[in-house]
């Protein structure tokens, strides 16, 4: 094992802040000064104001829709209703999957928030007091809010706007090999299994969503600011669904104030404000407000999950079985690739080397807001490592073996990689032995194990949890990754100007993660220019080459190897350059960084930034002027971080409230750029998981009233619950990867949820318990234990 620091010899000073300096974030400067800009900060001549009447039942048929009082009202510009943008087609839109969704609902309400009617006027109040008068007479229907009861046959067809759709099922997957597992399991000494929901959650970045839609009717050019993960993907889709000429459109995503998923679909909201832009000649802005957000836009997981492990007498797994539903809400809106119904669930063998396992899913429509996005997550990865590293705690436990000492029995071996998983996935390198042995040494694992009999004794409750996982981010290779068809590569354009000063444009965009400081590393690694020197430029569809956008990890593995590959091809050139200024052959130059120099003759040199000047002002005859260009990068293979995270709590057995005692996190995304973006990730992550199993709920009643609509009853963890976090490393690098990083954005999020309700299940292993669905609030703890004791 080896840290970042001696896997990776420093190869260039903190002045020039290459690979592996803890460069302080760039960005930050303008956000802690207050003069980031956001969406919600662009303020054009003319603009108007948009607010969206929503539904406030779940299911209901659509009688009439009065909007006679919100025109009268002084101020009102216009009342779009889905019967108008029908006559203009767009009174339904495609989903980032494949489906249909409503712009403004025309037949039916499906979901509580369901946008009906939006209205256009001088001034943000005036806007929404109008929308509230707008009157809607309803017929109730069934509100469906499970998918248990959506599936059943005699339950109302909520999608019956679909030609053919007959069910409320939406999809159905499979993947693996049954007969092989069927035989695994046929021949196994014991069958381990675990039925657990993973709640419905919501990504609720710190900025809602919204859009300035800026249409100007003179040149028929549209620019859009908008709360976009993936700017020119939607570029894309705005002209497939607007019929507007792509080159006429501009998507500029500003400064993001957070995305995790939430940002990735398209909601109604960008298309009636850039309609309404359009039809009425002046920039219209929307700007959500925090309940919509909760109640209308992409939320994350809601899989209902059941697993089964063949194991023998001895601790040896030989095959996972898997069925699996998922509620979808209203429109099945998720951002998949088209291969993968359930996203990349199938991951769910997780770290451990067995040769079958056989996956089934089902995807159900619901009464609830549409999304299923992956929250932090790279395609629902995070549901998959829930339930294998909490399925293979139970086996432990039924086996009795110590659950870390079961799970390195069963690891995939550092020599088994390349590592072909039994549903196909090829996992190009890990070393998750030596990351669980380090996380157990800083947590002081064995002396836990021995407190926790003590403990009993005196009548408290100690629980230790661990949680192995393996992620699989930077989608593609585009053969089997897409998003609607469009391949999932990314890009980088670099230009080096003649002072050798640069700017980087990339296709991906940054929502806090760092990009405007750890790209410019990247490119201070292959050439030297320092990188307080580059300007990165991310999120203007006009100014930055395609990509497919900044979700599932993807900027690192993807838009970071287009960054270092154009690189290279930049010094290539430069080498030629530099030949030409030395009067050497190109074969008889040593490249260090920052410089070329003659072998033998260190003291013949260039710096870059001569090659830089000479690029624009004497290049050797037959080159072509300049030091720019572009590289779009469809990467041969995913990358595969992964970590080993270890919870210690203490149960009050009174009451049921746990608190974690210690946190223990070592993670493994190969060659970390920035230690320290790394790491922020990194407490990021654990804090959301930490949020999601033990206090955040967002359901609905019986009728399919959102709960959980406001900050109030949906709980983001402040500093005050949130844990202190110990943090290790092991650097495995990417061998596909031409600087050897993987993803680690979202490594945290997925991983920790199984660790800490893991601990929590340990503490109350001995009465038996094995499971407790997240999350796991004091109350579901305490009824867990009564029923034990029952
Ligand atoms: O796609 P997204 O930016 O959300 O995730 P990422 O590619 O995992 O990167 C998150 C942040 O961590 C970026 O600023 C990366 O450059 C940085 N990072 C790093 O410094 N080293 C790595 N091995 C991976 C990411």
């Amino acid at each position: 094992m080896t840290t970042t620091a001696e896997h990776h010899a420093l190869k260039t000073t903190p002045e020039v802040g290459g690979l592996g300096h803890s460069r302080k974030r760039v960005e930050d400067a303008r956000f802690l000064e207050g003069r980031g800009n956001y969406v919600d900060d662009i303020v054009l001549p003319g603009m108007l104001y948009m607010a969206i009447h929503r539904s406030p039942v779940a299911h209901a048929r659509i009688v009439s829709i009065d909007t006679s009082a919100a025109e009268a009202v002084e101020g009102v510009i216009a009342v779009v209703t889905g019967a108008l943008l029908a006559n203009y087609n767009l009174a339904w839109m495609p989903t980032m999957s494949g489906d249909t969704q409503a712009v403004l609902a025309t037949d039916k309400v499906r979901f509580q928030g369901q946008e009906i009617a939006a209205v256009i006027a001088t001034d943000r109040y005036i806007a929404q007091d109008a929308a509230d008068k707008i009157v809607v007479d309803y017929e109730e229907l069934e509100p469906i809010v499970n998918p248990q009861r959506s599936l059943e046959a005699d339950a109302p067809l909520i999608r019956d706007d679909k030609e053919g759709q007959t069910t409320n099922q939406c999809y159905t997957w499979e993947s693996g090999d049954k007969a092989a597992t069927d035989a695994a399991f046929a021949r196994a000494d014991k069958v381990v299994s675990l039925d657990t929901h993973y709640p419905r959650s919501h990504p609720s970045p710190l900025e809602t969503c919204g859009i300035v839609a800026d249409v100007n009717s003179a040149t028929g050019q549209a620019t859009l600011y908008m709360t976009s993960q993936a700017p020119h993907a939607h570029r894309t889709v705005f002209a497939l669904v607007a019929g507007l000429p792509e080159q006429n459109i501009r998507i500029v995503s500003p400064d993001i104030g957070g995305g995790f998923g939430n940002k990735v679909p398209v909601y109604p909201g960008y298309v009636v404000a850039t309609a309404a832009s359009l039809v009425i000649g002046k920039p219209v802005k929307w700007i959500e407000t925090r309940t919509e957000n909760l109640i209308s836009t992409g939320f994350g997981r809601d899989y209902y999950m059941h697993g089964e492990l063949a194991v023998t007498n001895d601790g040896k797994i030989l095959g996972l079985r898997v069925d699996m539903i998922s509620d979808q809400g209203a429109f099945f809106s998720d951002a998949q690739p088209t291969k993968f119904r359930a996203g990349l669930f199938h991951i769910v063998t997780g770290s451990y080397d067995y040769p079958v396992a056989h996956v089934t899913t089902r995807g159900a429509y619901t009464n609830k807001a549409p999304g299923g996005v992956a929250y932090r997550c790279s395609f629902r990865v995070t549901e998959a490592s829930y339930l294998i590293e909490r399925l293979v705690q139970n086996a432990a436990y039924e086996l009795g073996i110590d659950p870390a000492e079961f799970r390195m029995k069963n690891f995939i071996k550092k020599d088994q990689f390349p590592y072909l998983s039994p549903t196909g996935f090829v996992y190009d390198s890990g070393d998750y032995e030596a990351a669980l042995k380090l996380a157990m040494e800083m947590v002081g694992y064995d002396e836990i194990q021995k407190e926790k009999e003590q403990a009993r004794a005196e009548g408290r409750l100690v629980g230790i949890g661990v949680a192995s996982f393996t992620e699989v981010v930077g989608a593609g290779h585009g053969d089997d990754y897409d998003i609607l068809g469009l391949r999932m590569f990314d890009s980088a354009e670099l230009r080096i100007h003649p002072t050798g000063k640069a700017i980087l444009k990339l296709g991906v965009r940054s929502q806090g993660q760092g990009h405007e400081t750890t790209f410019a590393q990247i490119v201070a690694e292959e050439l030297g220019i320092p990188s307080s020197d580059i300007k990165v430029v991310e999120g203007d569809t006009d100014n930055t080459p395609y990509g497919l956008g900044t979700y599932a990890s993807r900027s690192t593995p993807v838009a970071g190897a287009a960054t270092a590959m154009i690189s290279r091809t930049l010094r290539e050139k430069a080498k030629k350059i530099a030949a030409h200024l030395l009067e050497a052959s190109e074969d008889d130059l040593e490249w260090e960084v920052g410089k070329f120099y003659v072998k033998g003759d260190p003291a013949s040199s260039v710096t870059i930034q001569d090659v830089a000047f000479a690029a624009y002002t004497n290049v050797p005859e037959g080159l072509e002027p300049g030091l720019e260009g572009v590289n779009y990068y469809d990467p041969p293979n995913m990358t595969y971080p992964f970590g080993s995270y270890i919870v210690v709590v203490d149960l009050d057995p009174g009451t049921g409230q746990w608190k974690v005692r210690k946190m223990v996190a070592v993670d493994d995304c190969g060659v970390r750029i920035n230690p320290m973006v790394v790491e922020g990730q990194i407490h990021g992550g654990l804090t959301e998981g930490f949020a999601m199993s033990s206090m955040q709920y967002i359901t609905f009643d019986d009728i399919g009233n959102c709960i959980g609509s406001n900050f109030g009853d949906y709980l983001i963890p402040t500093a005050w619950e949130t844990p202190r976090f110990e943090l290790g490393e092991t650097v495995t690098p990417s061998p596909h990867h031409p600087i050897g990083a993987k993803g680690v954005g979202e490594s945290a999020t997925v991983g920790s949820p199984a660790a800490y309700v893991n601990a929590v299940i340990d503490a109350l292993a001995h009465l038996g318990v094995r499971n407790i669905d997240m999350p796991v609030s004091a109350d579901r703890v305490w009824s867990a234990m009564e029923e034990a004791k029952a």
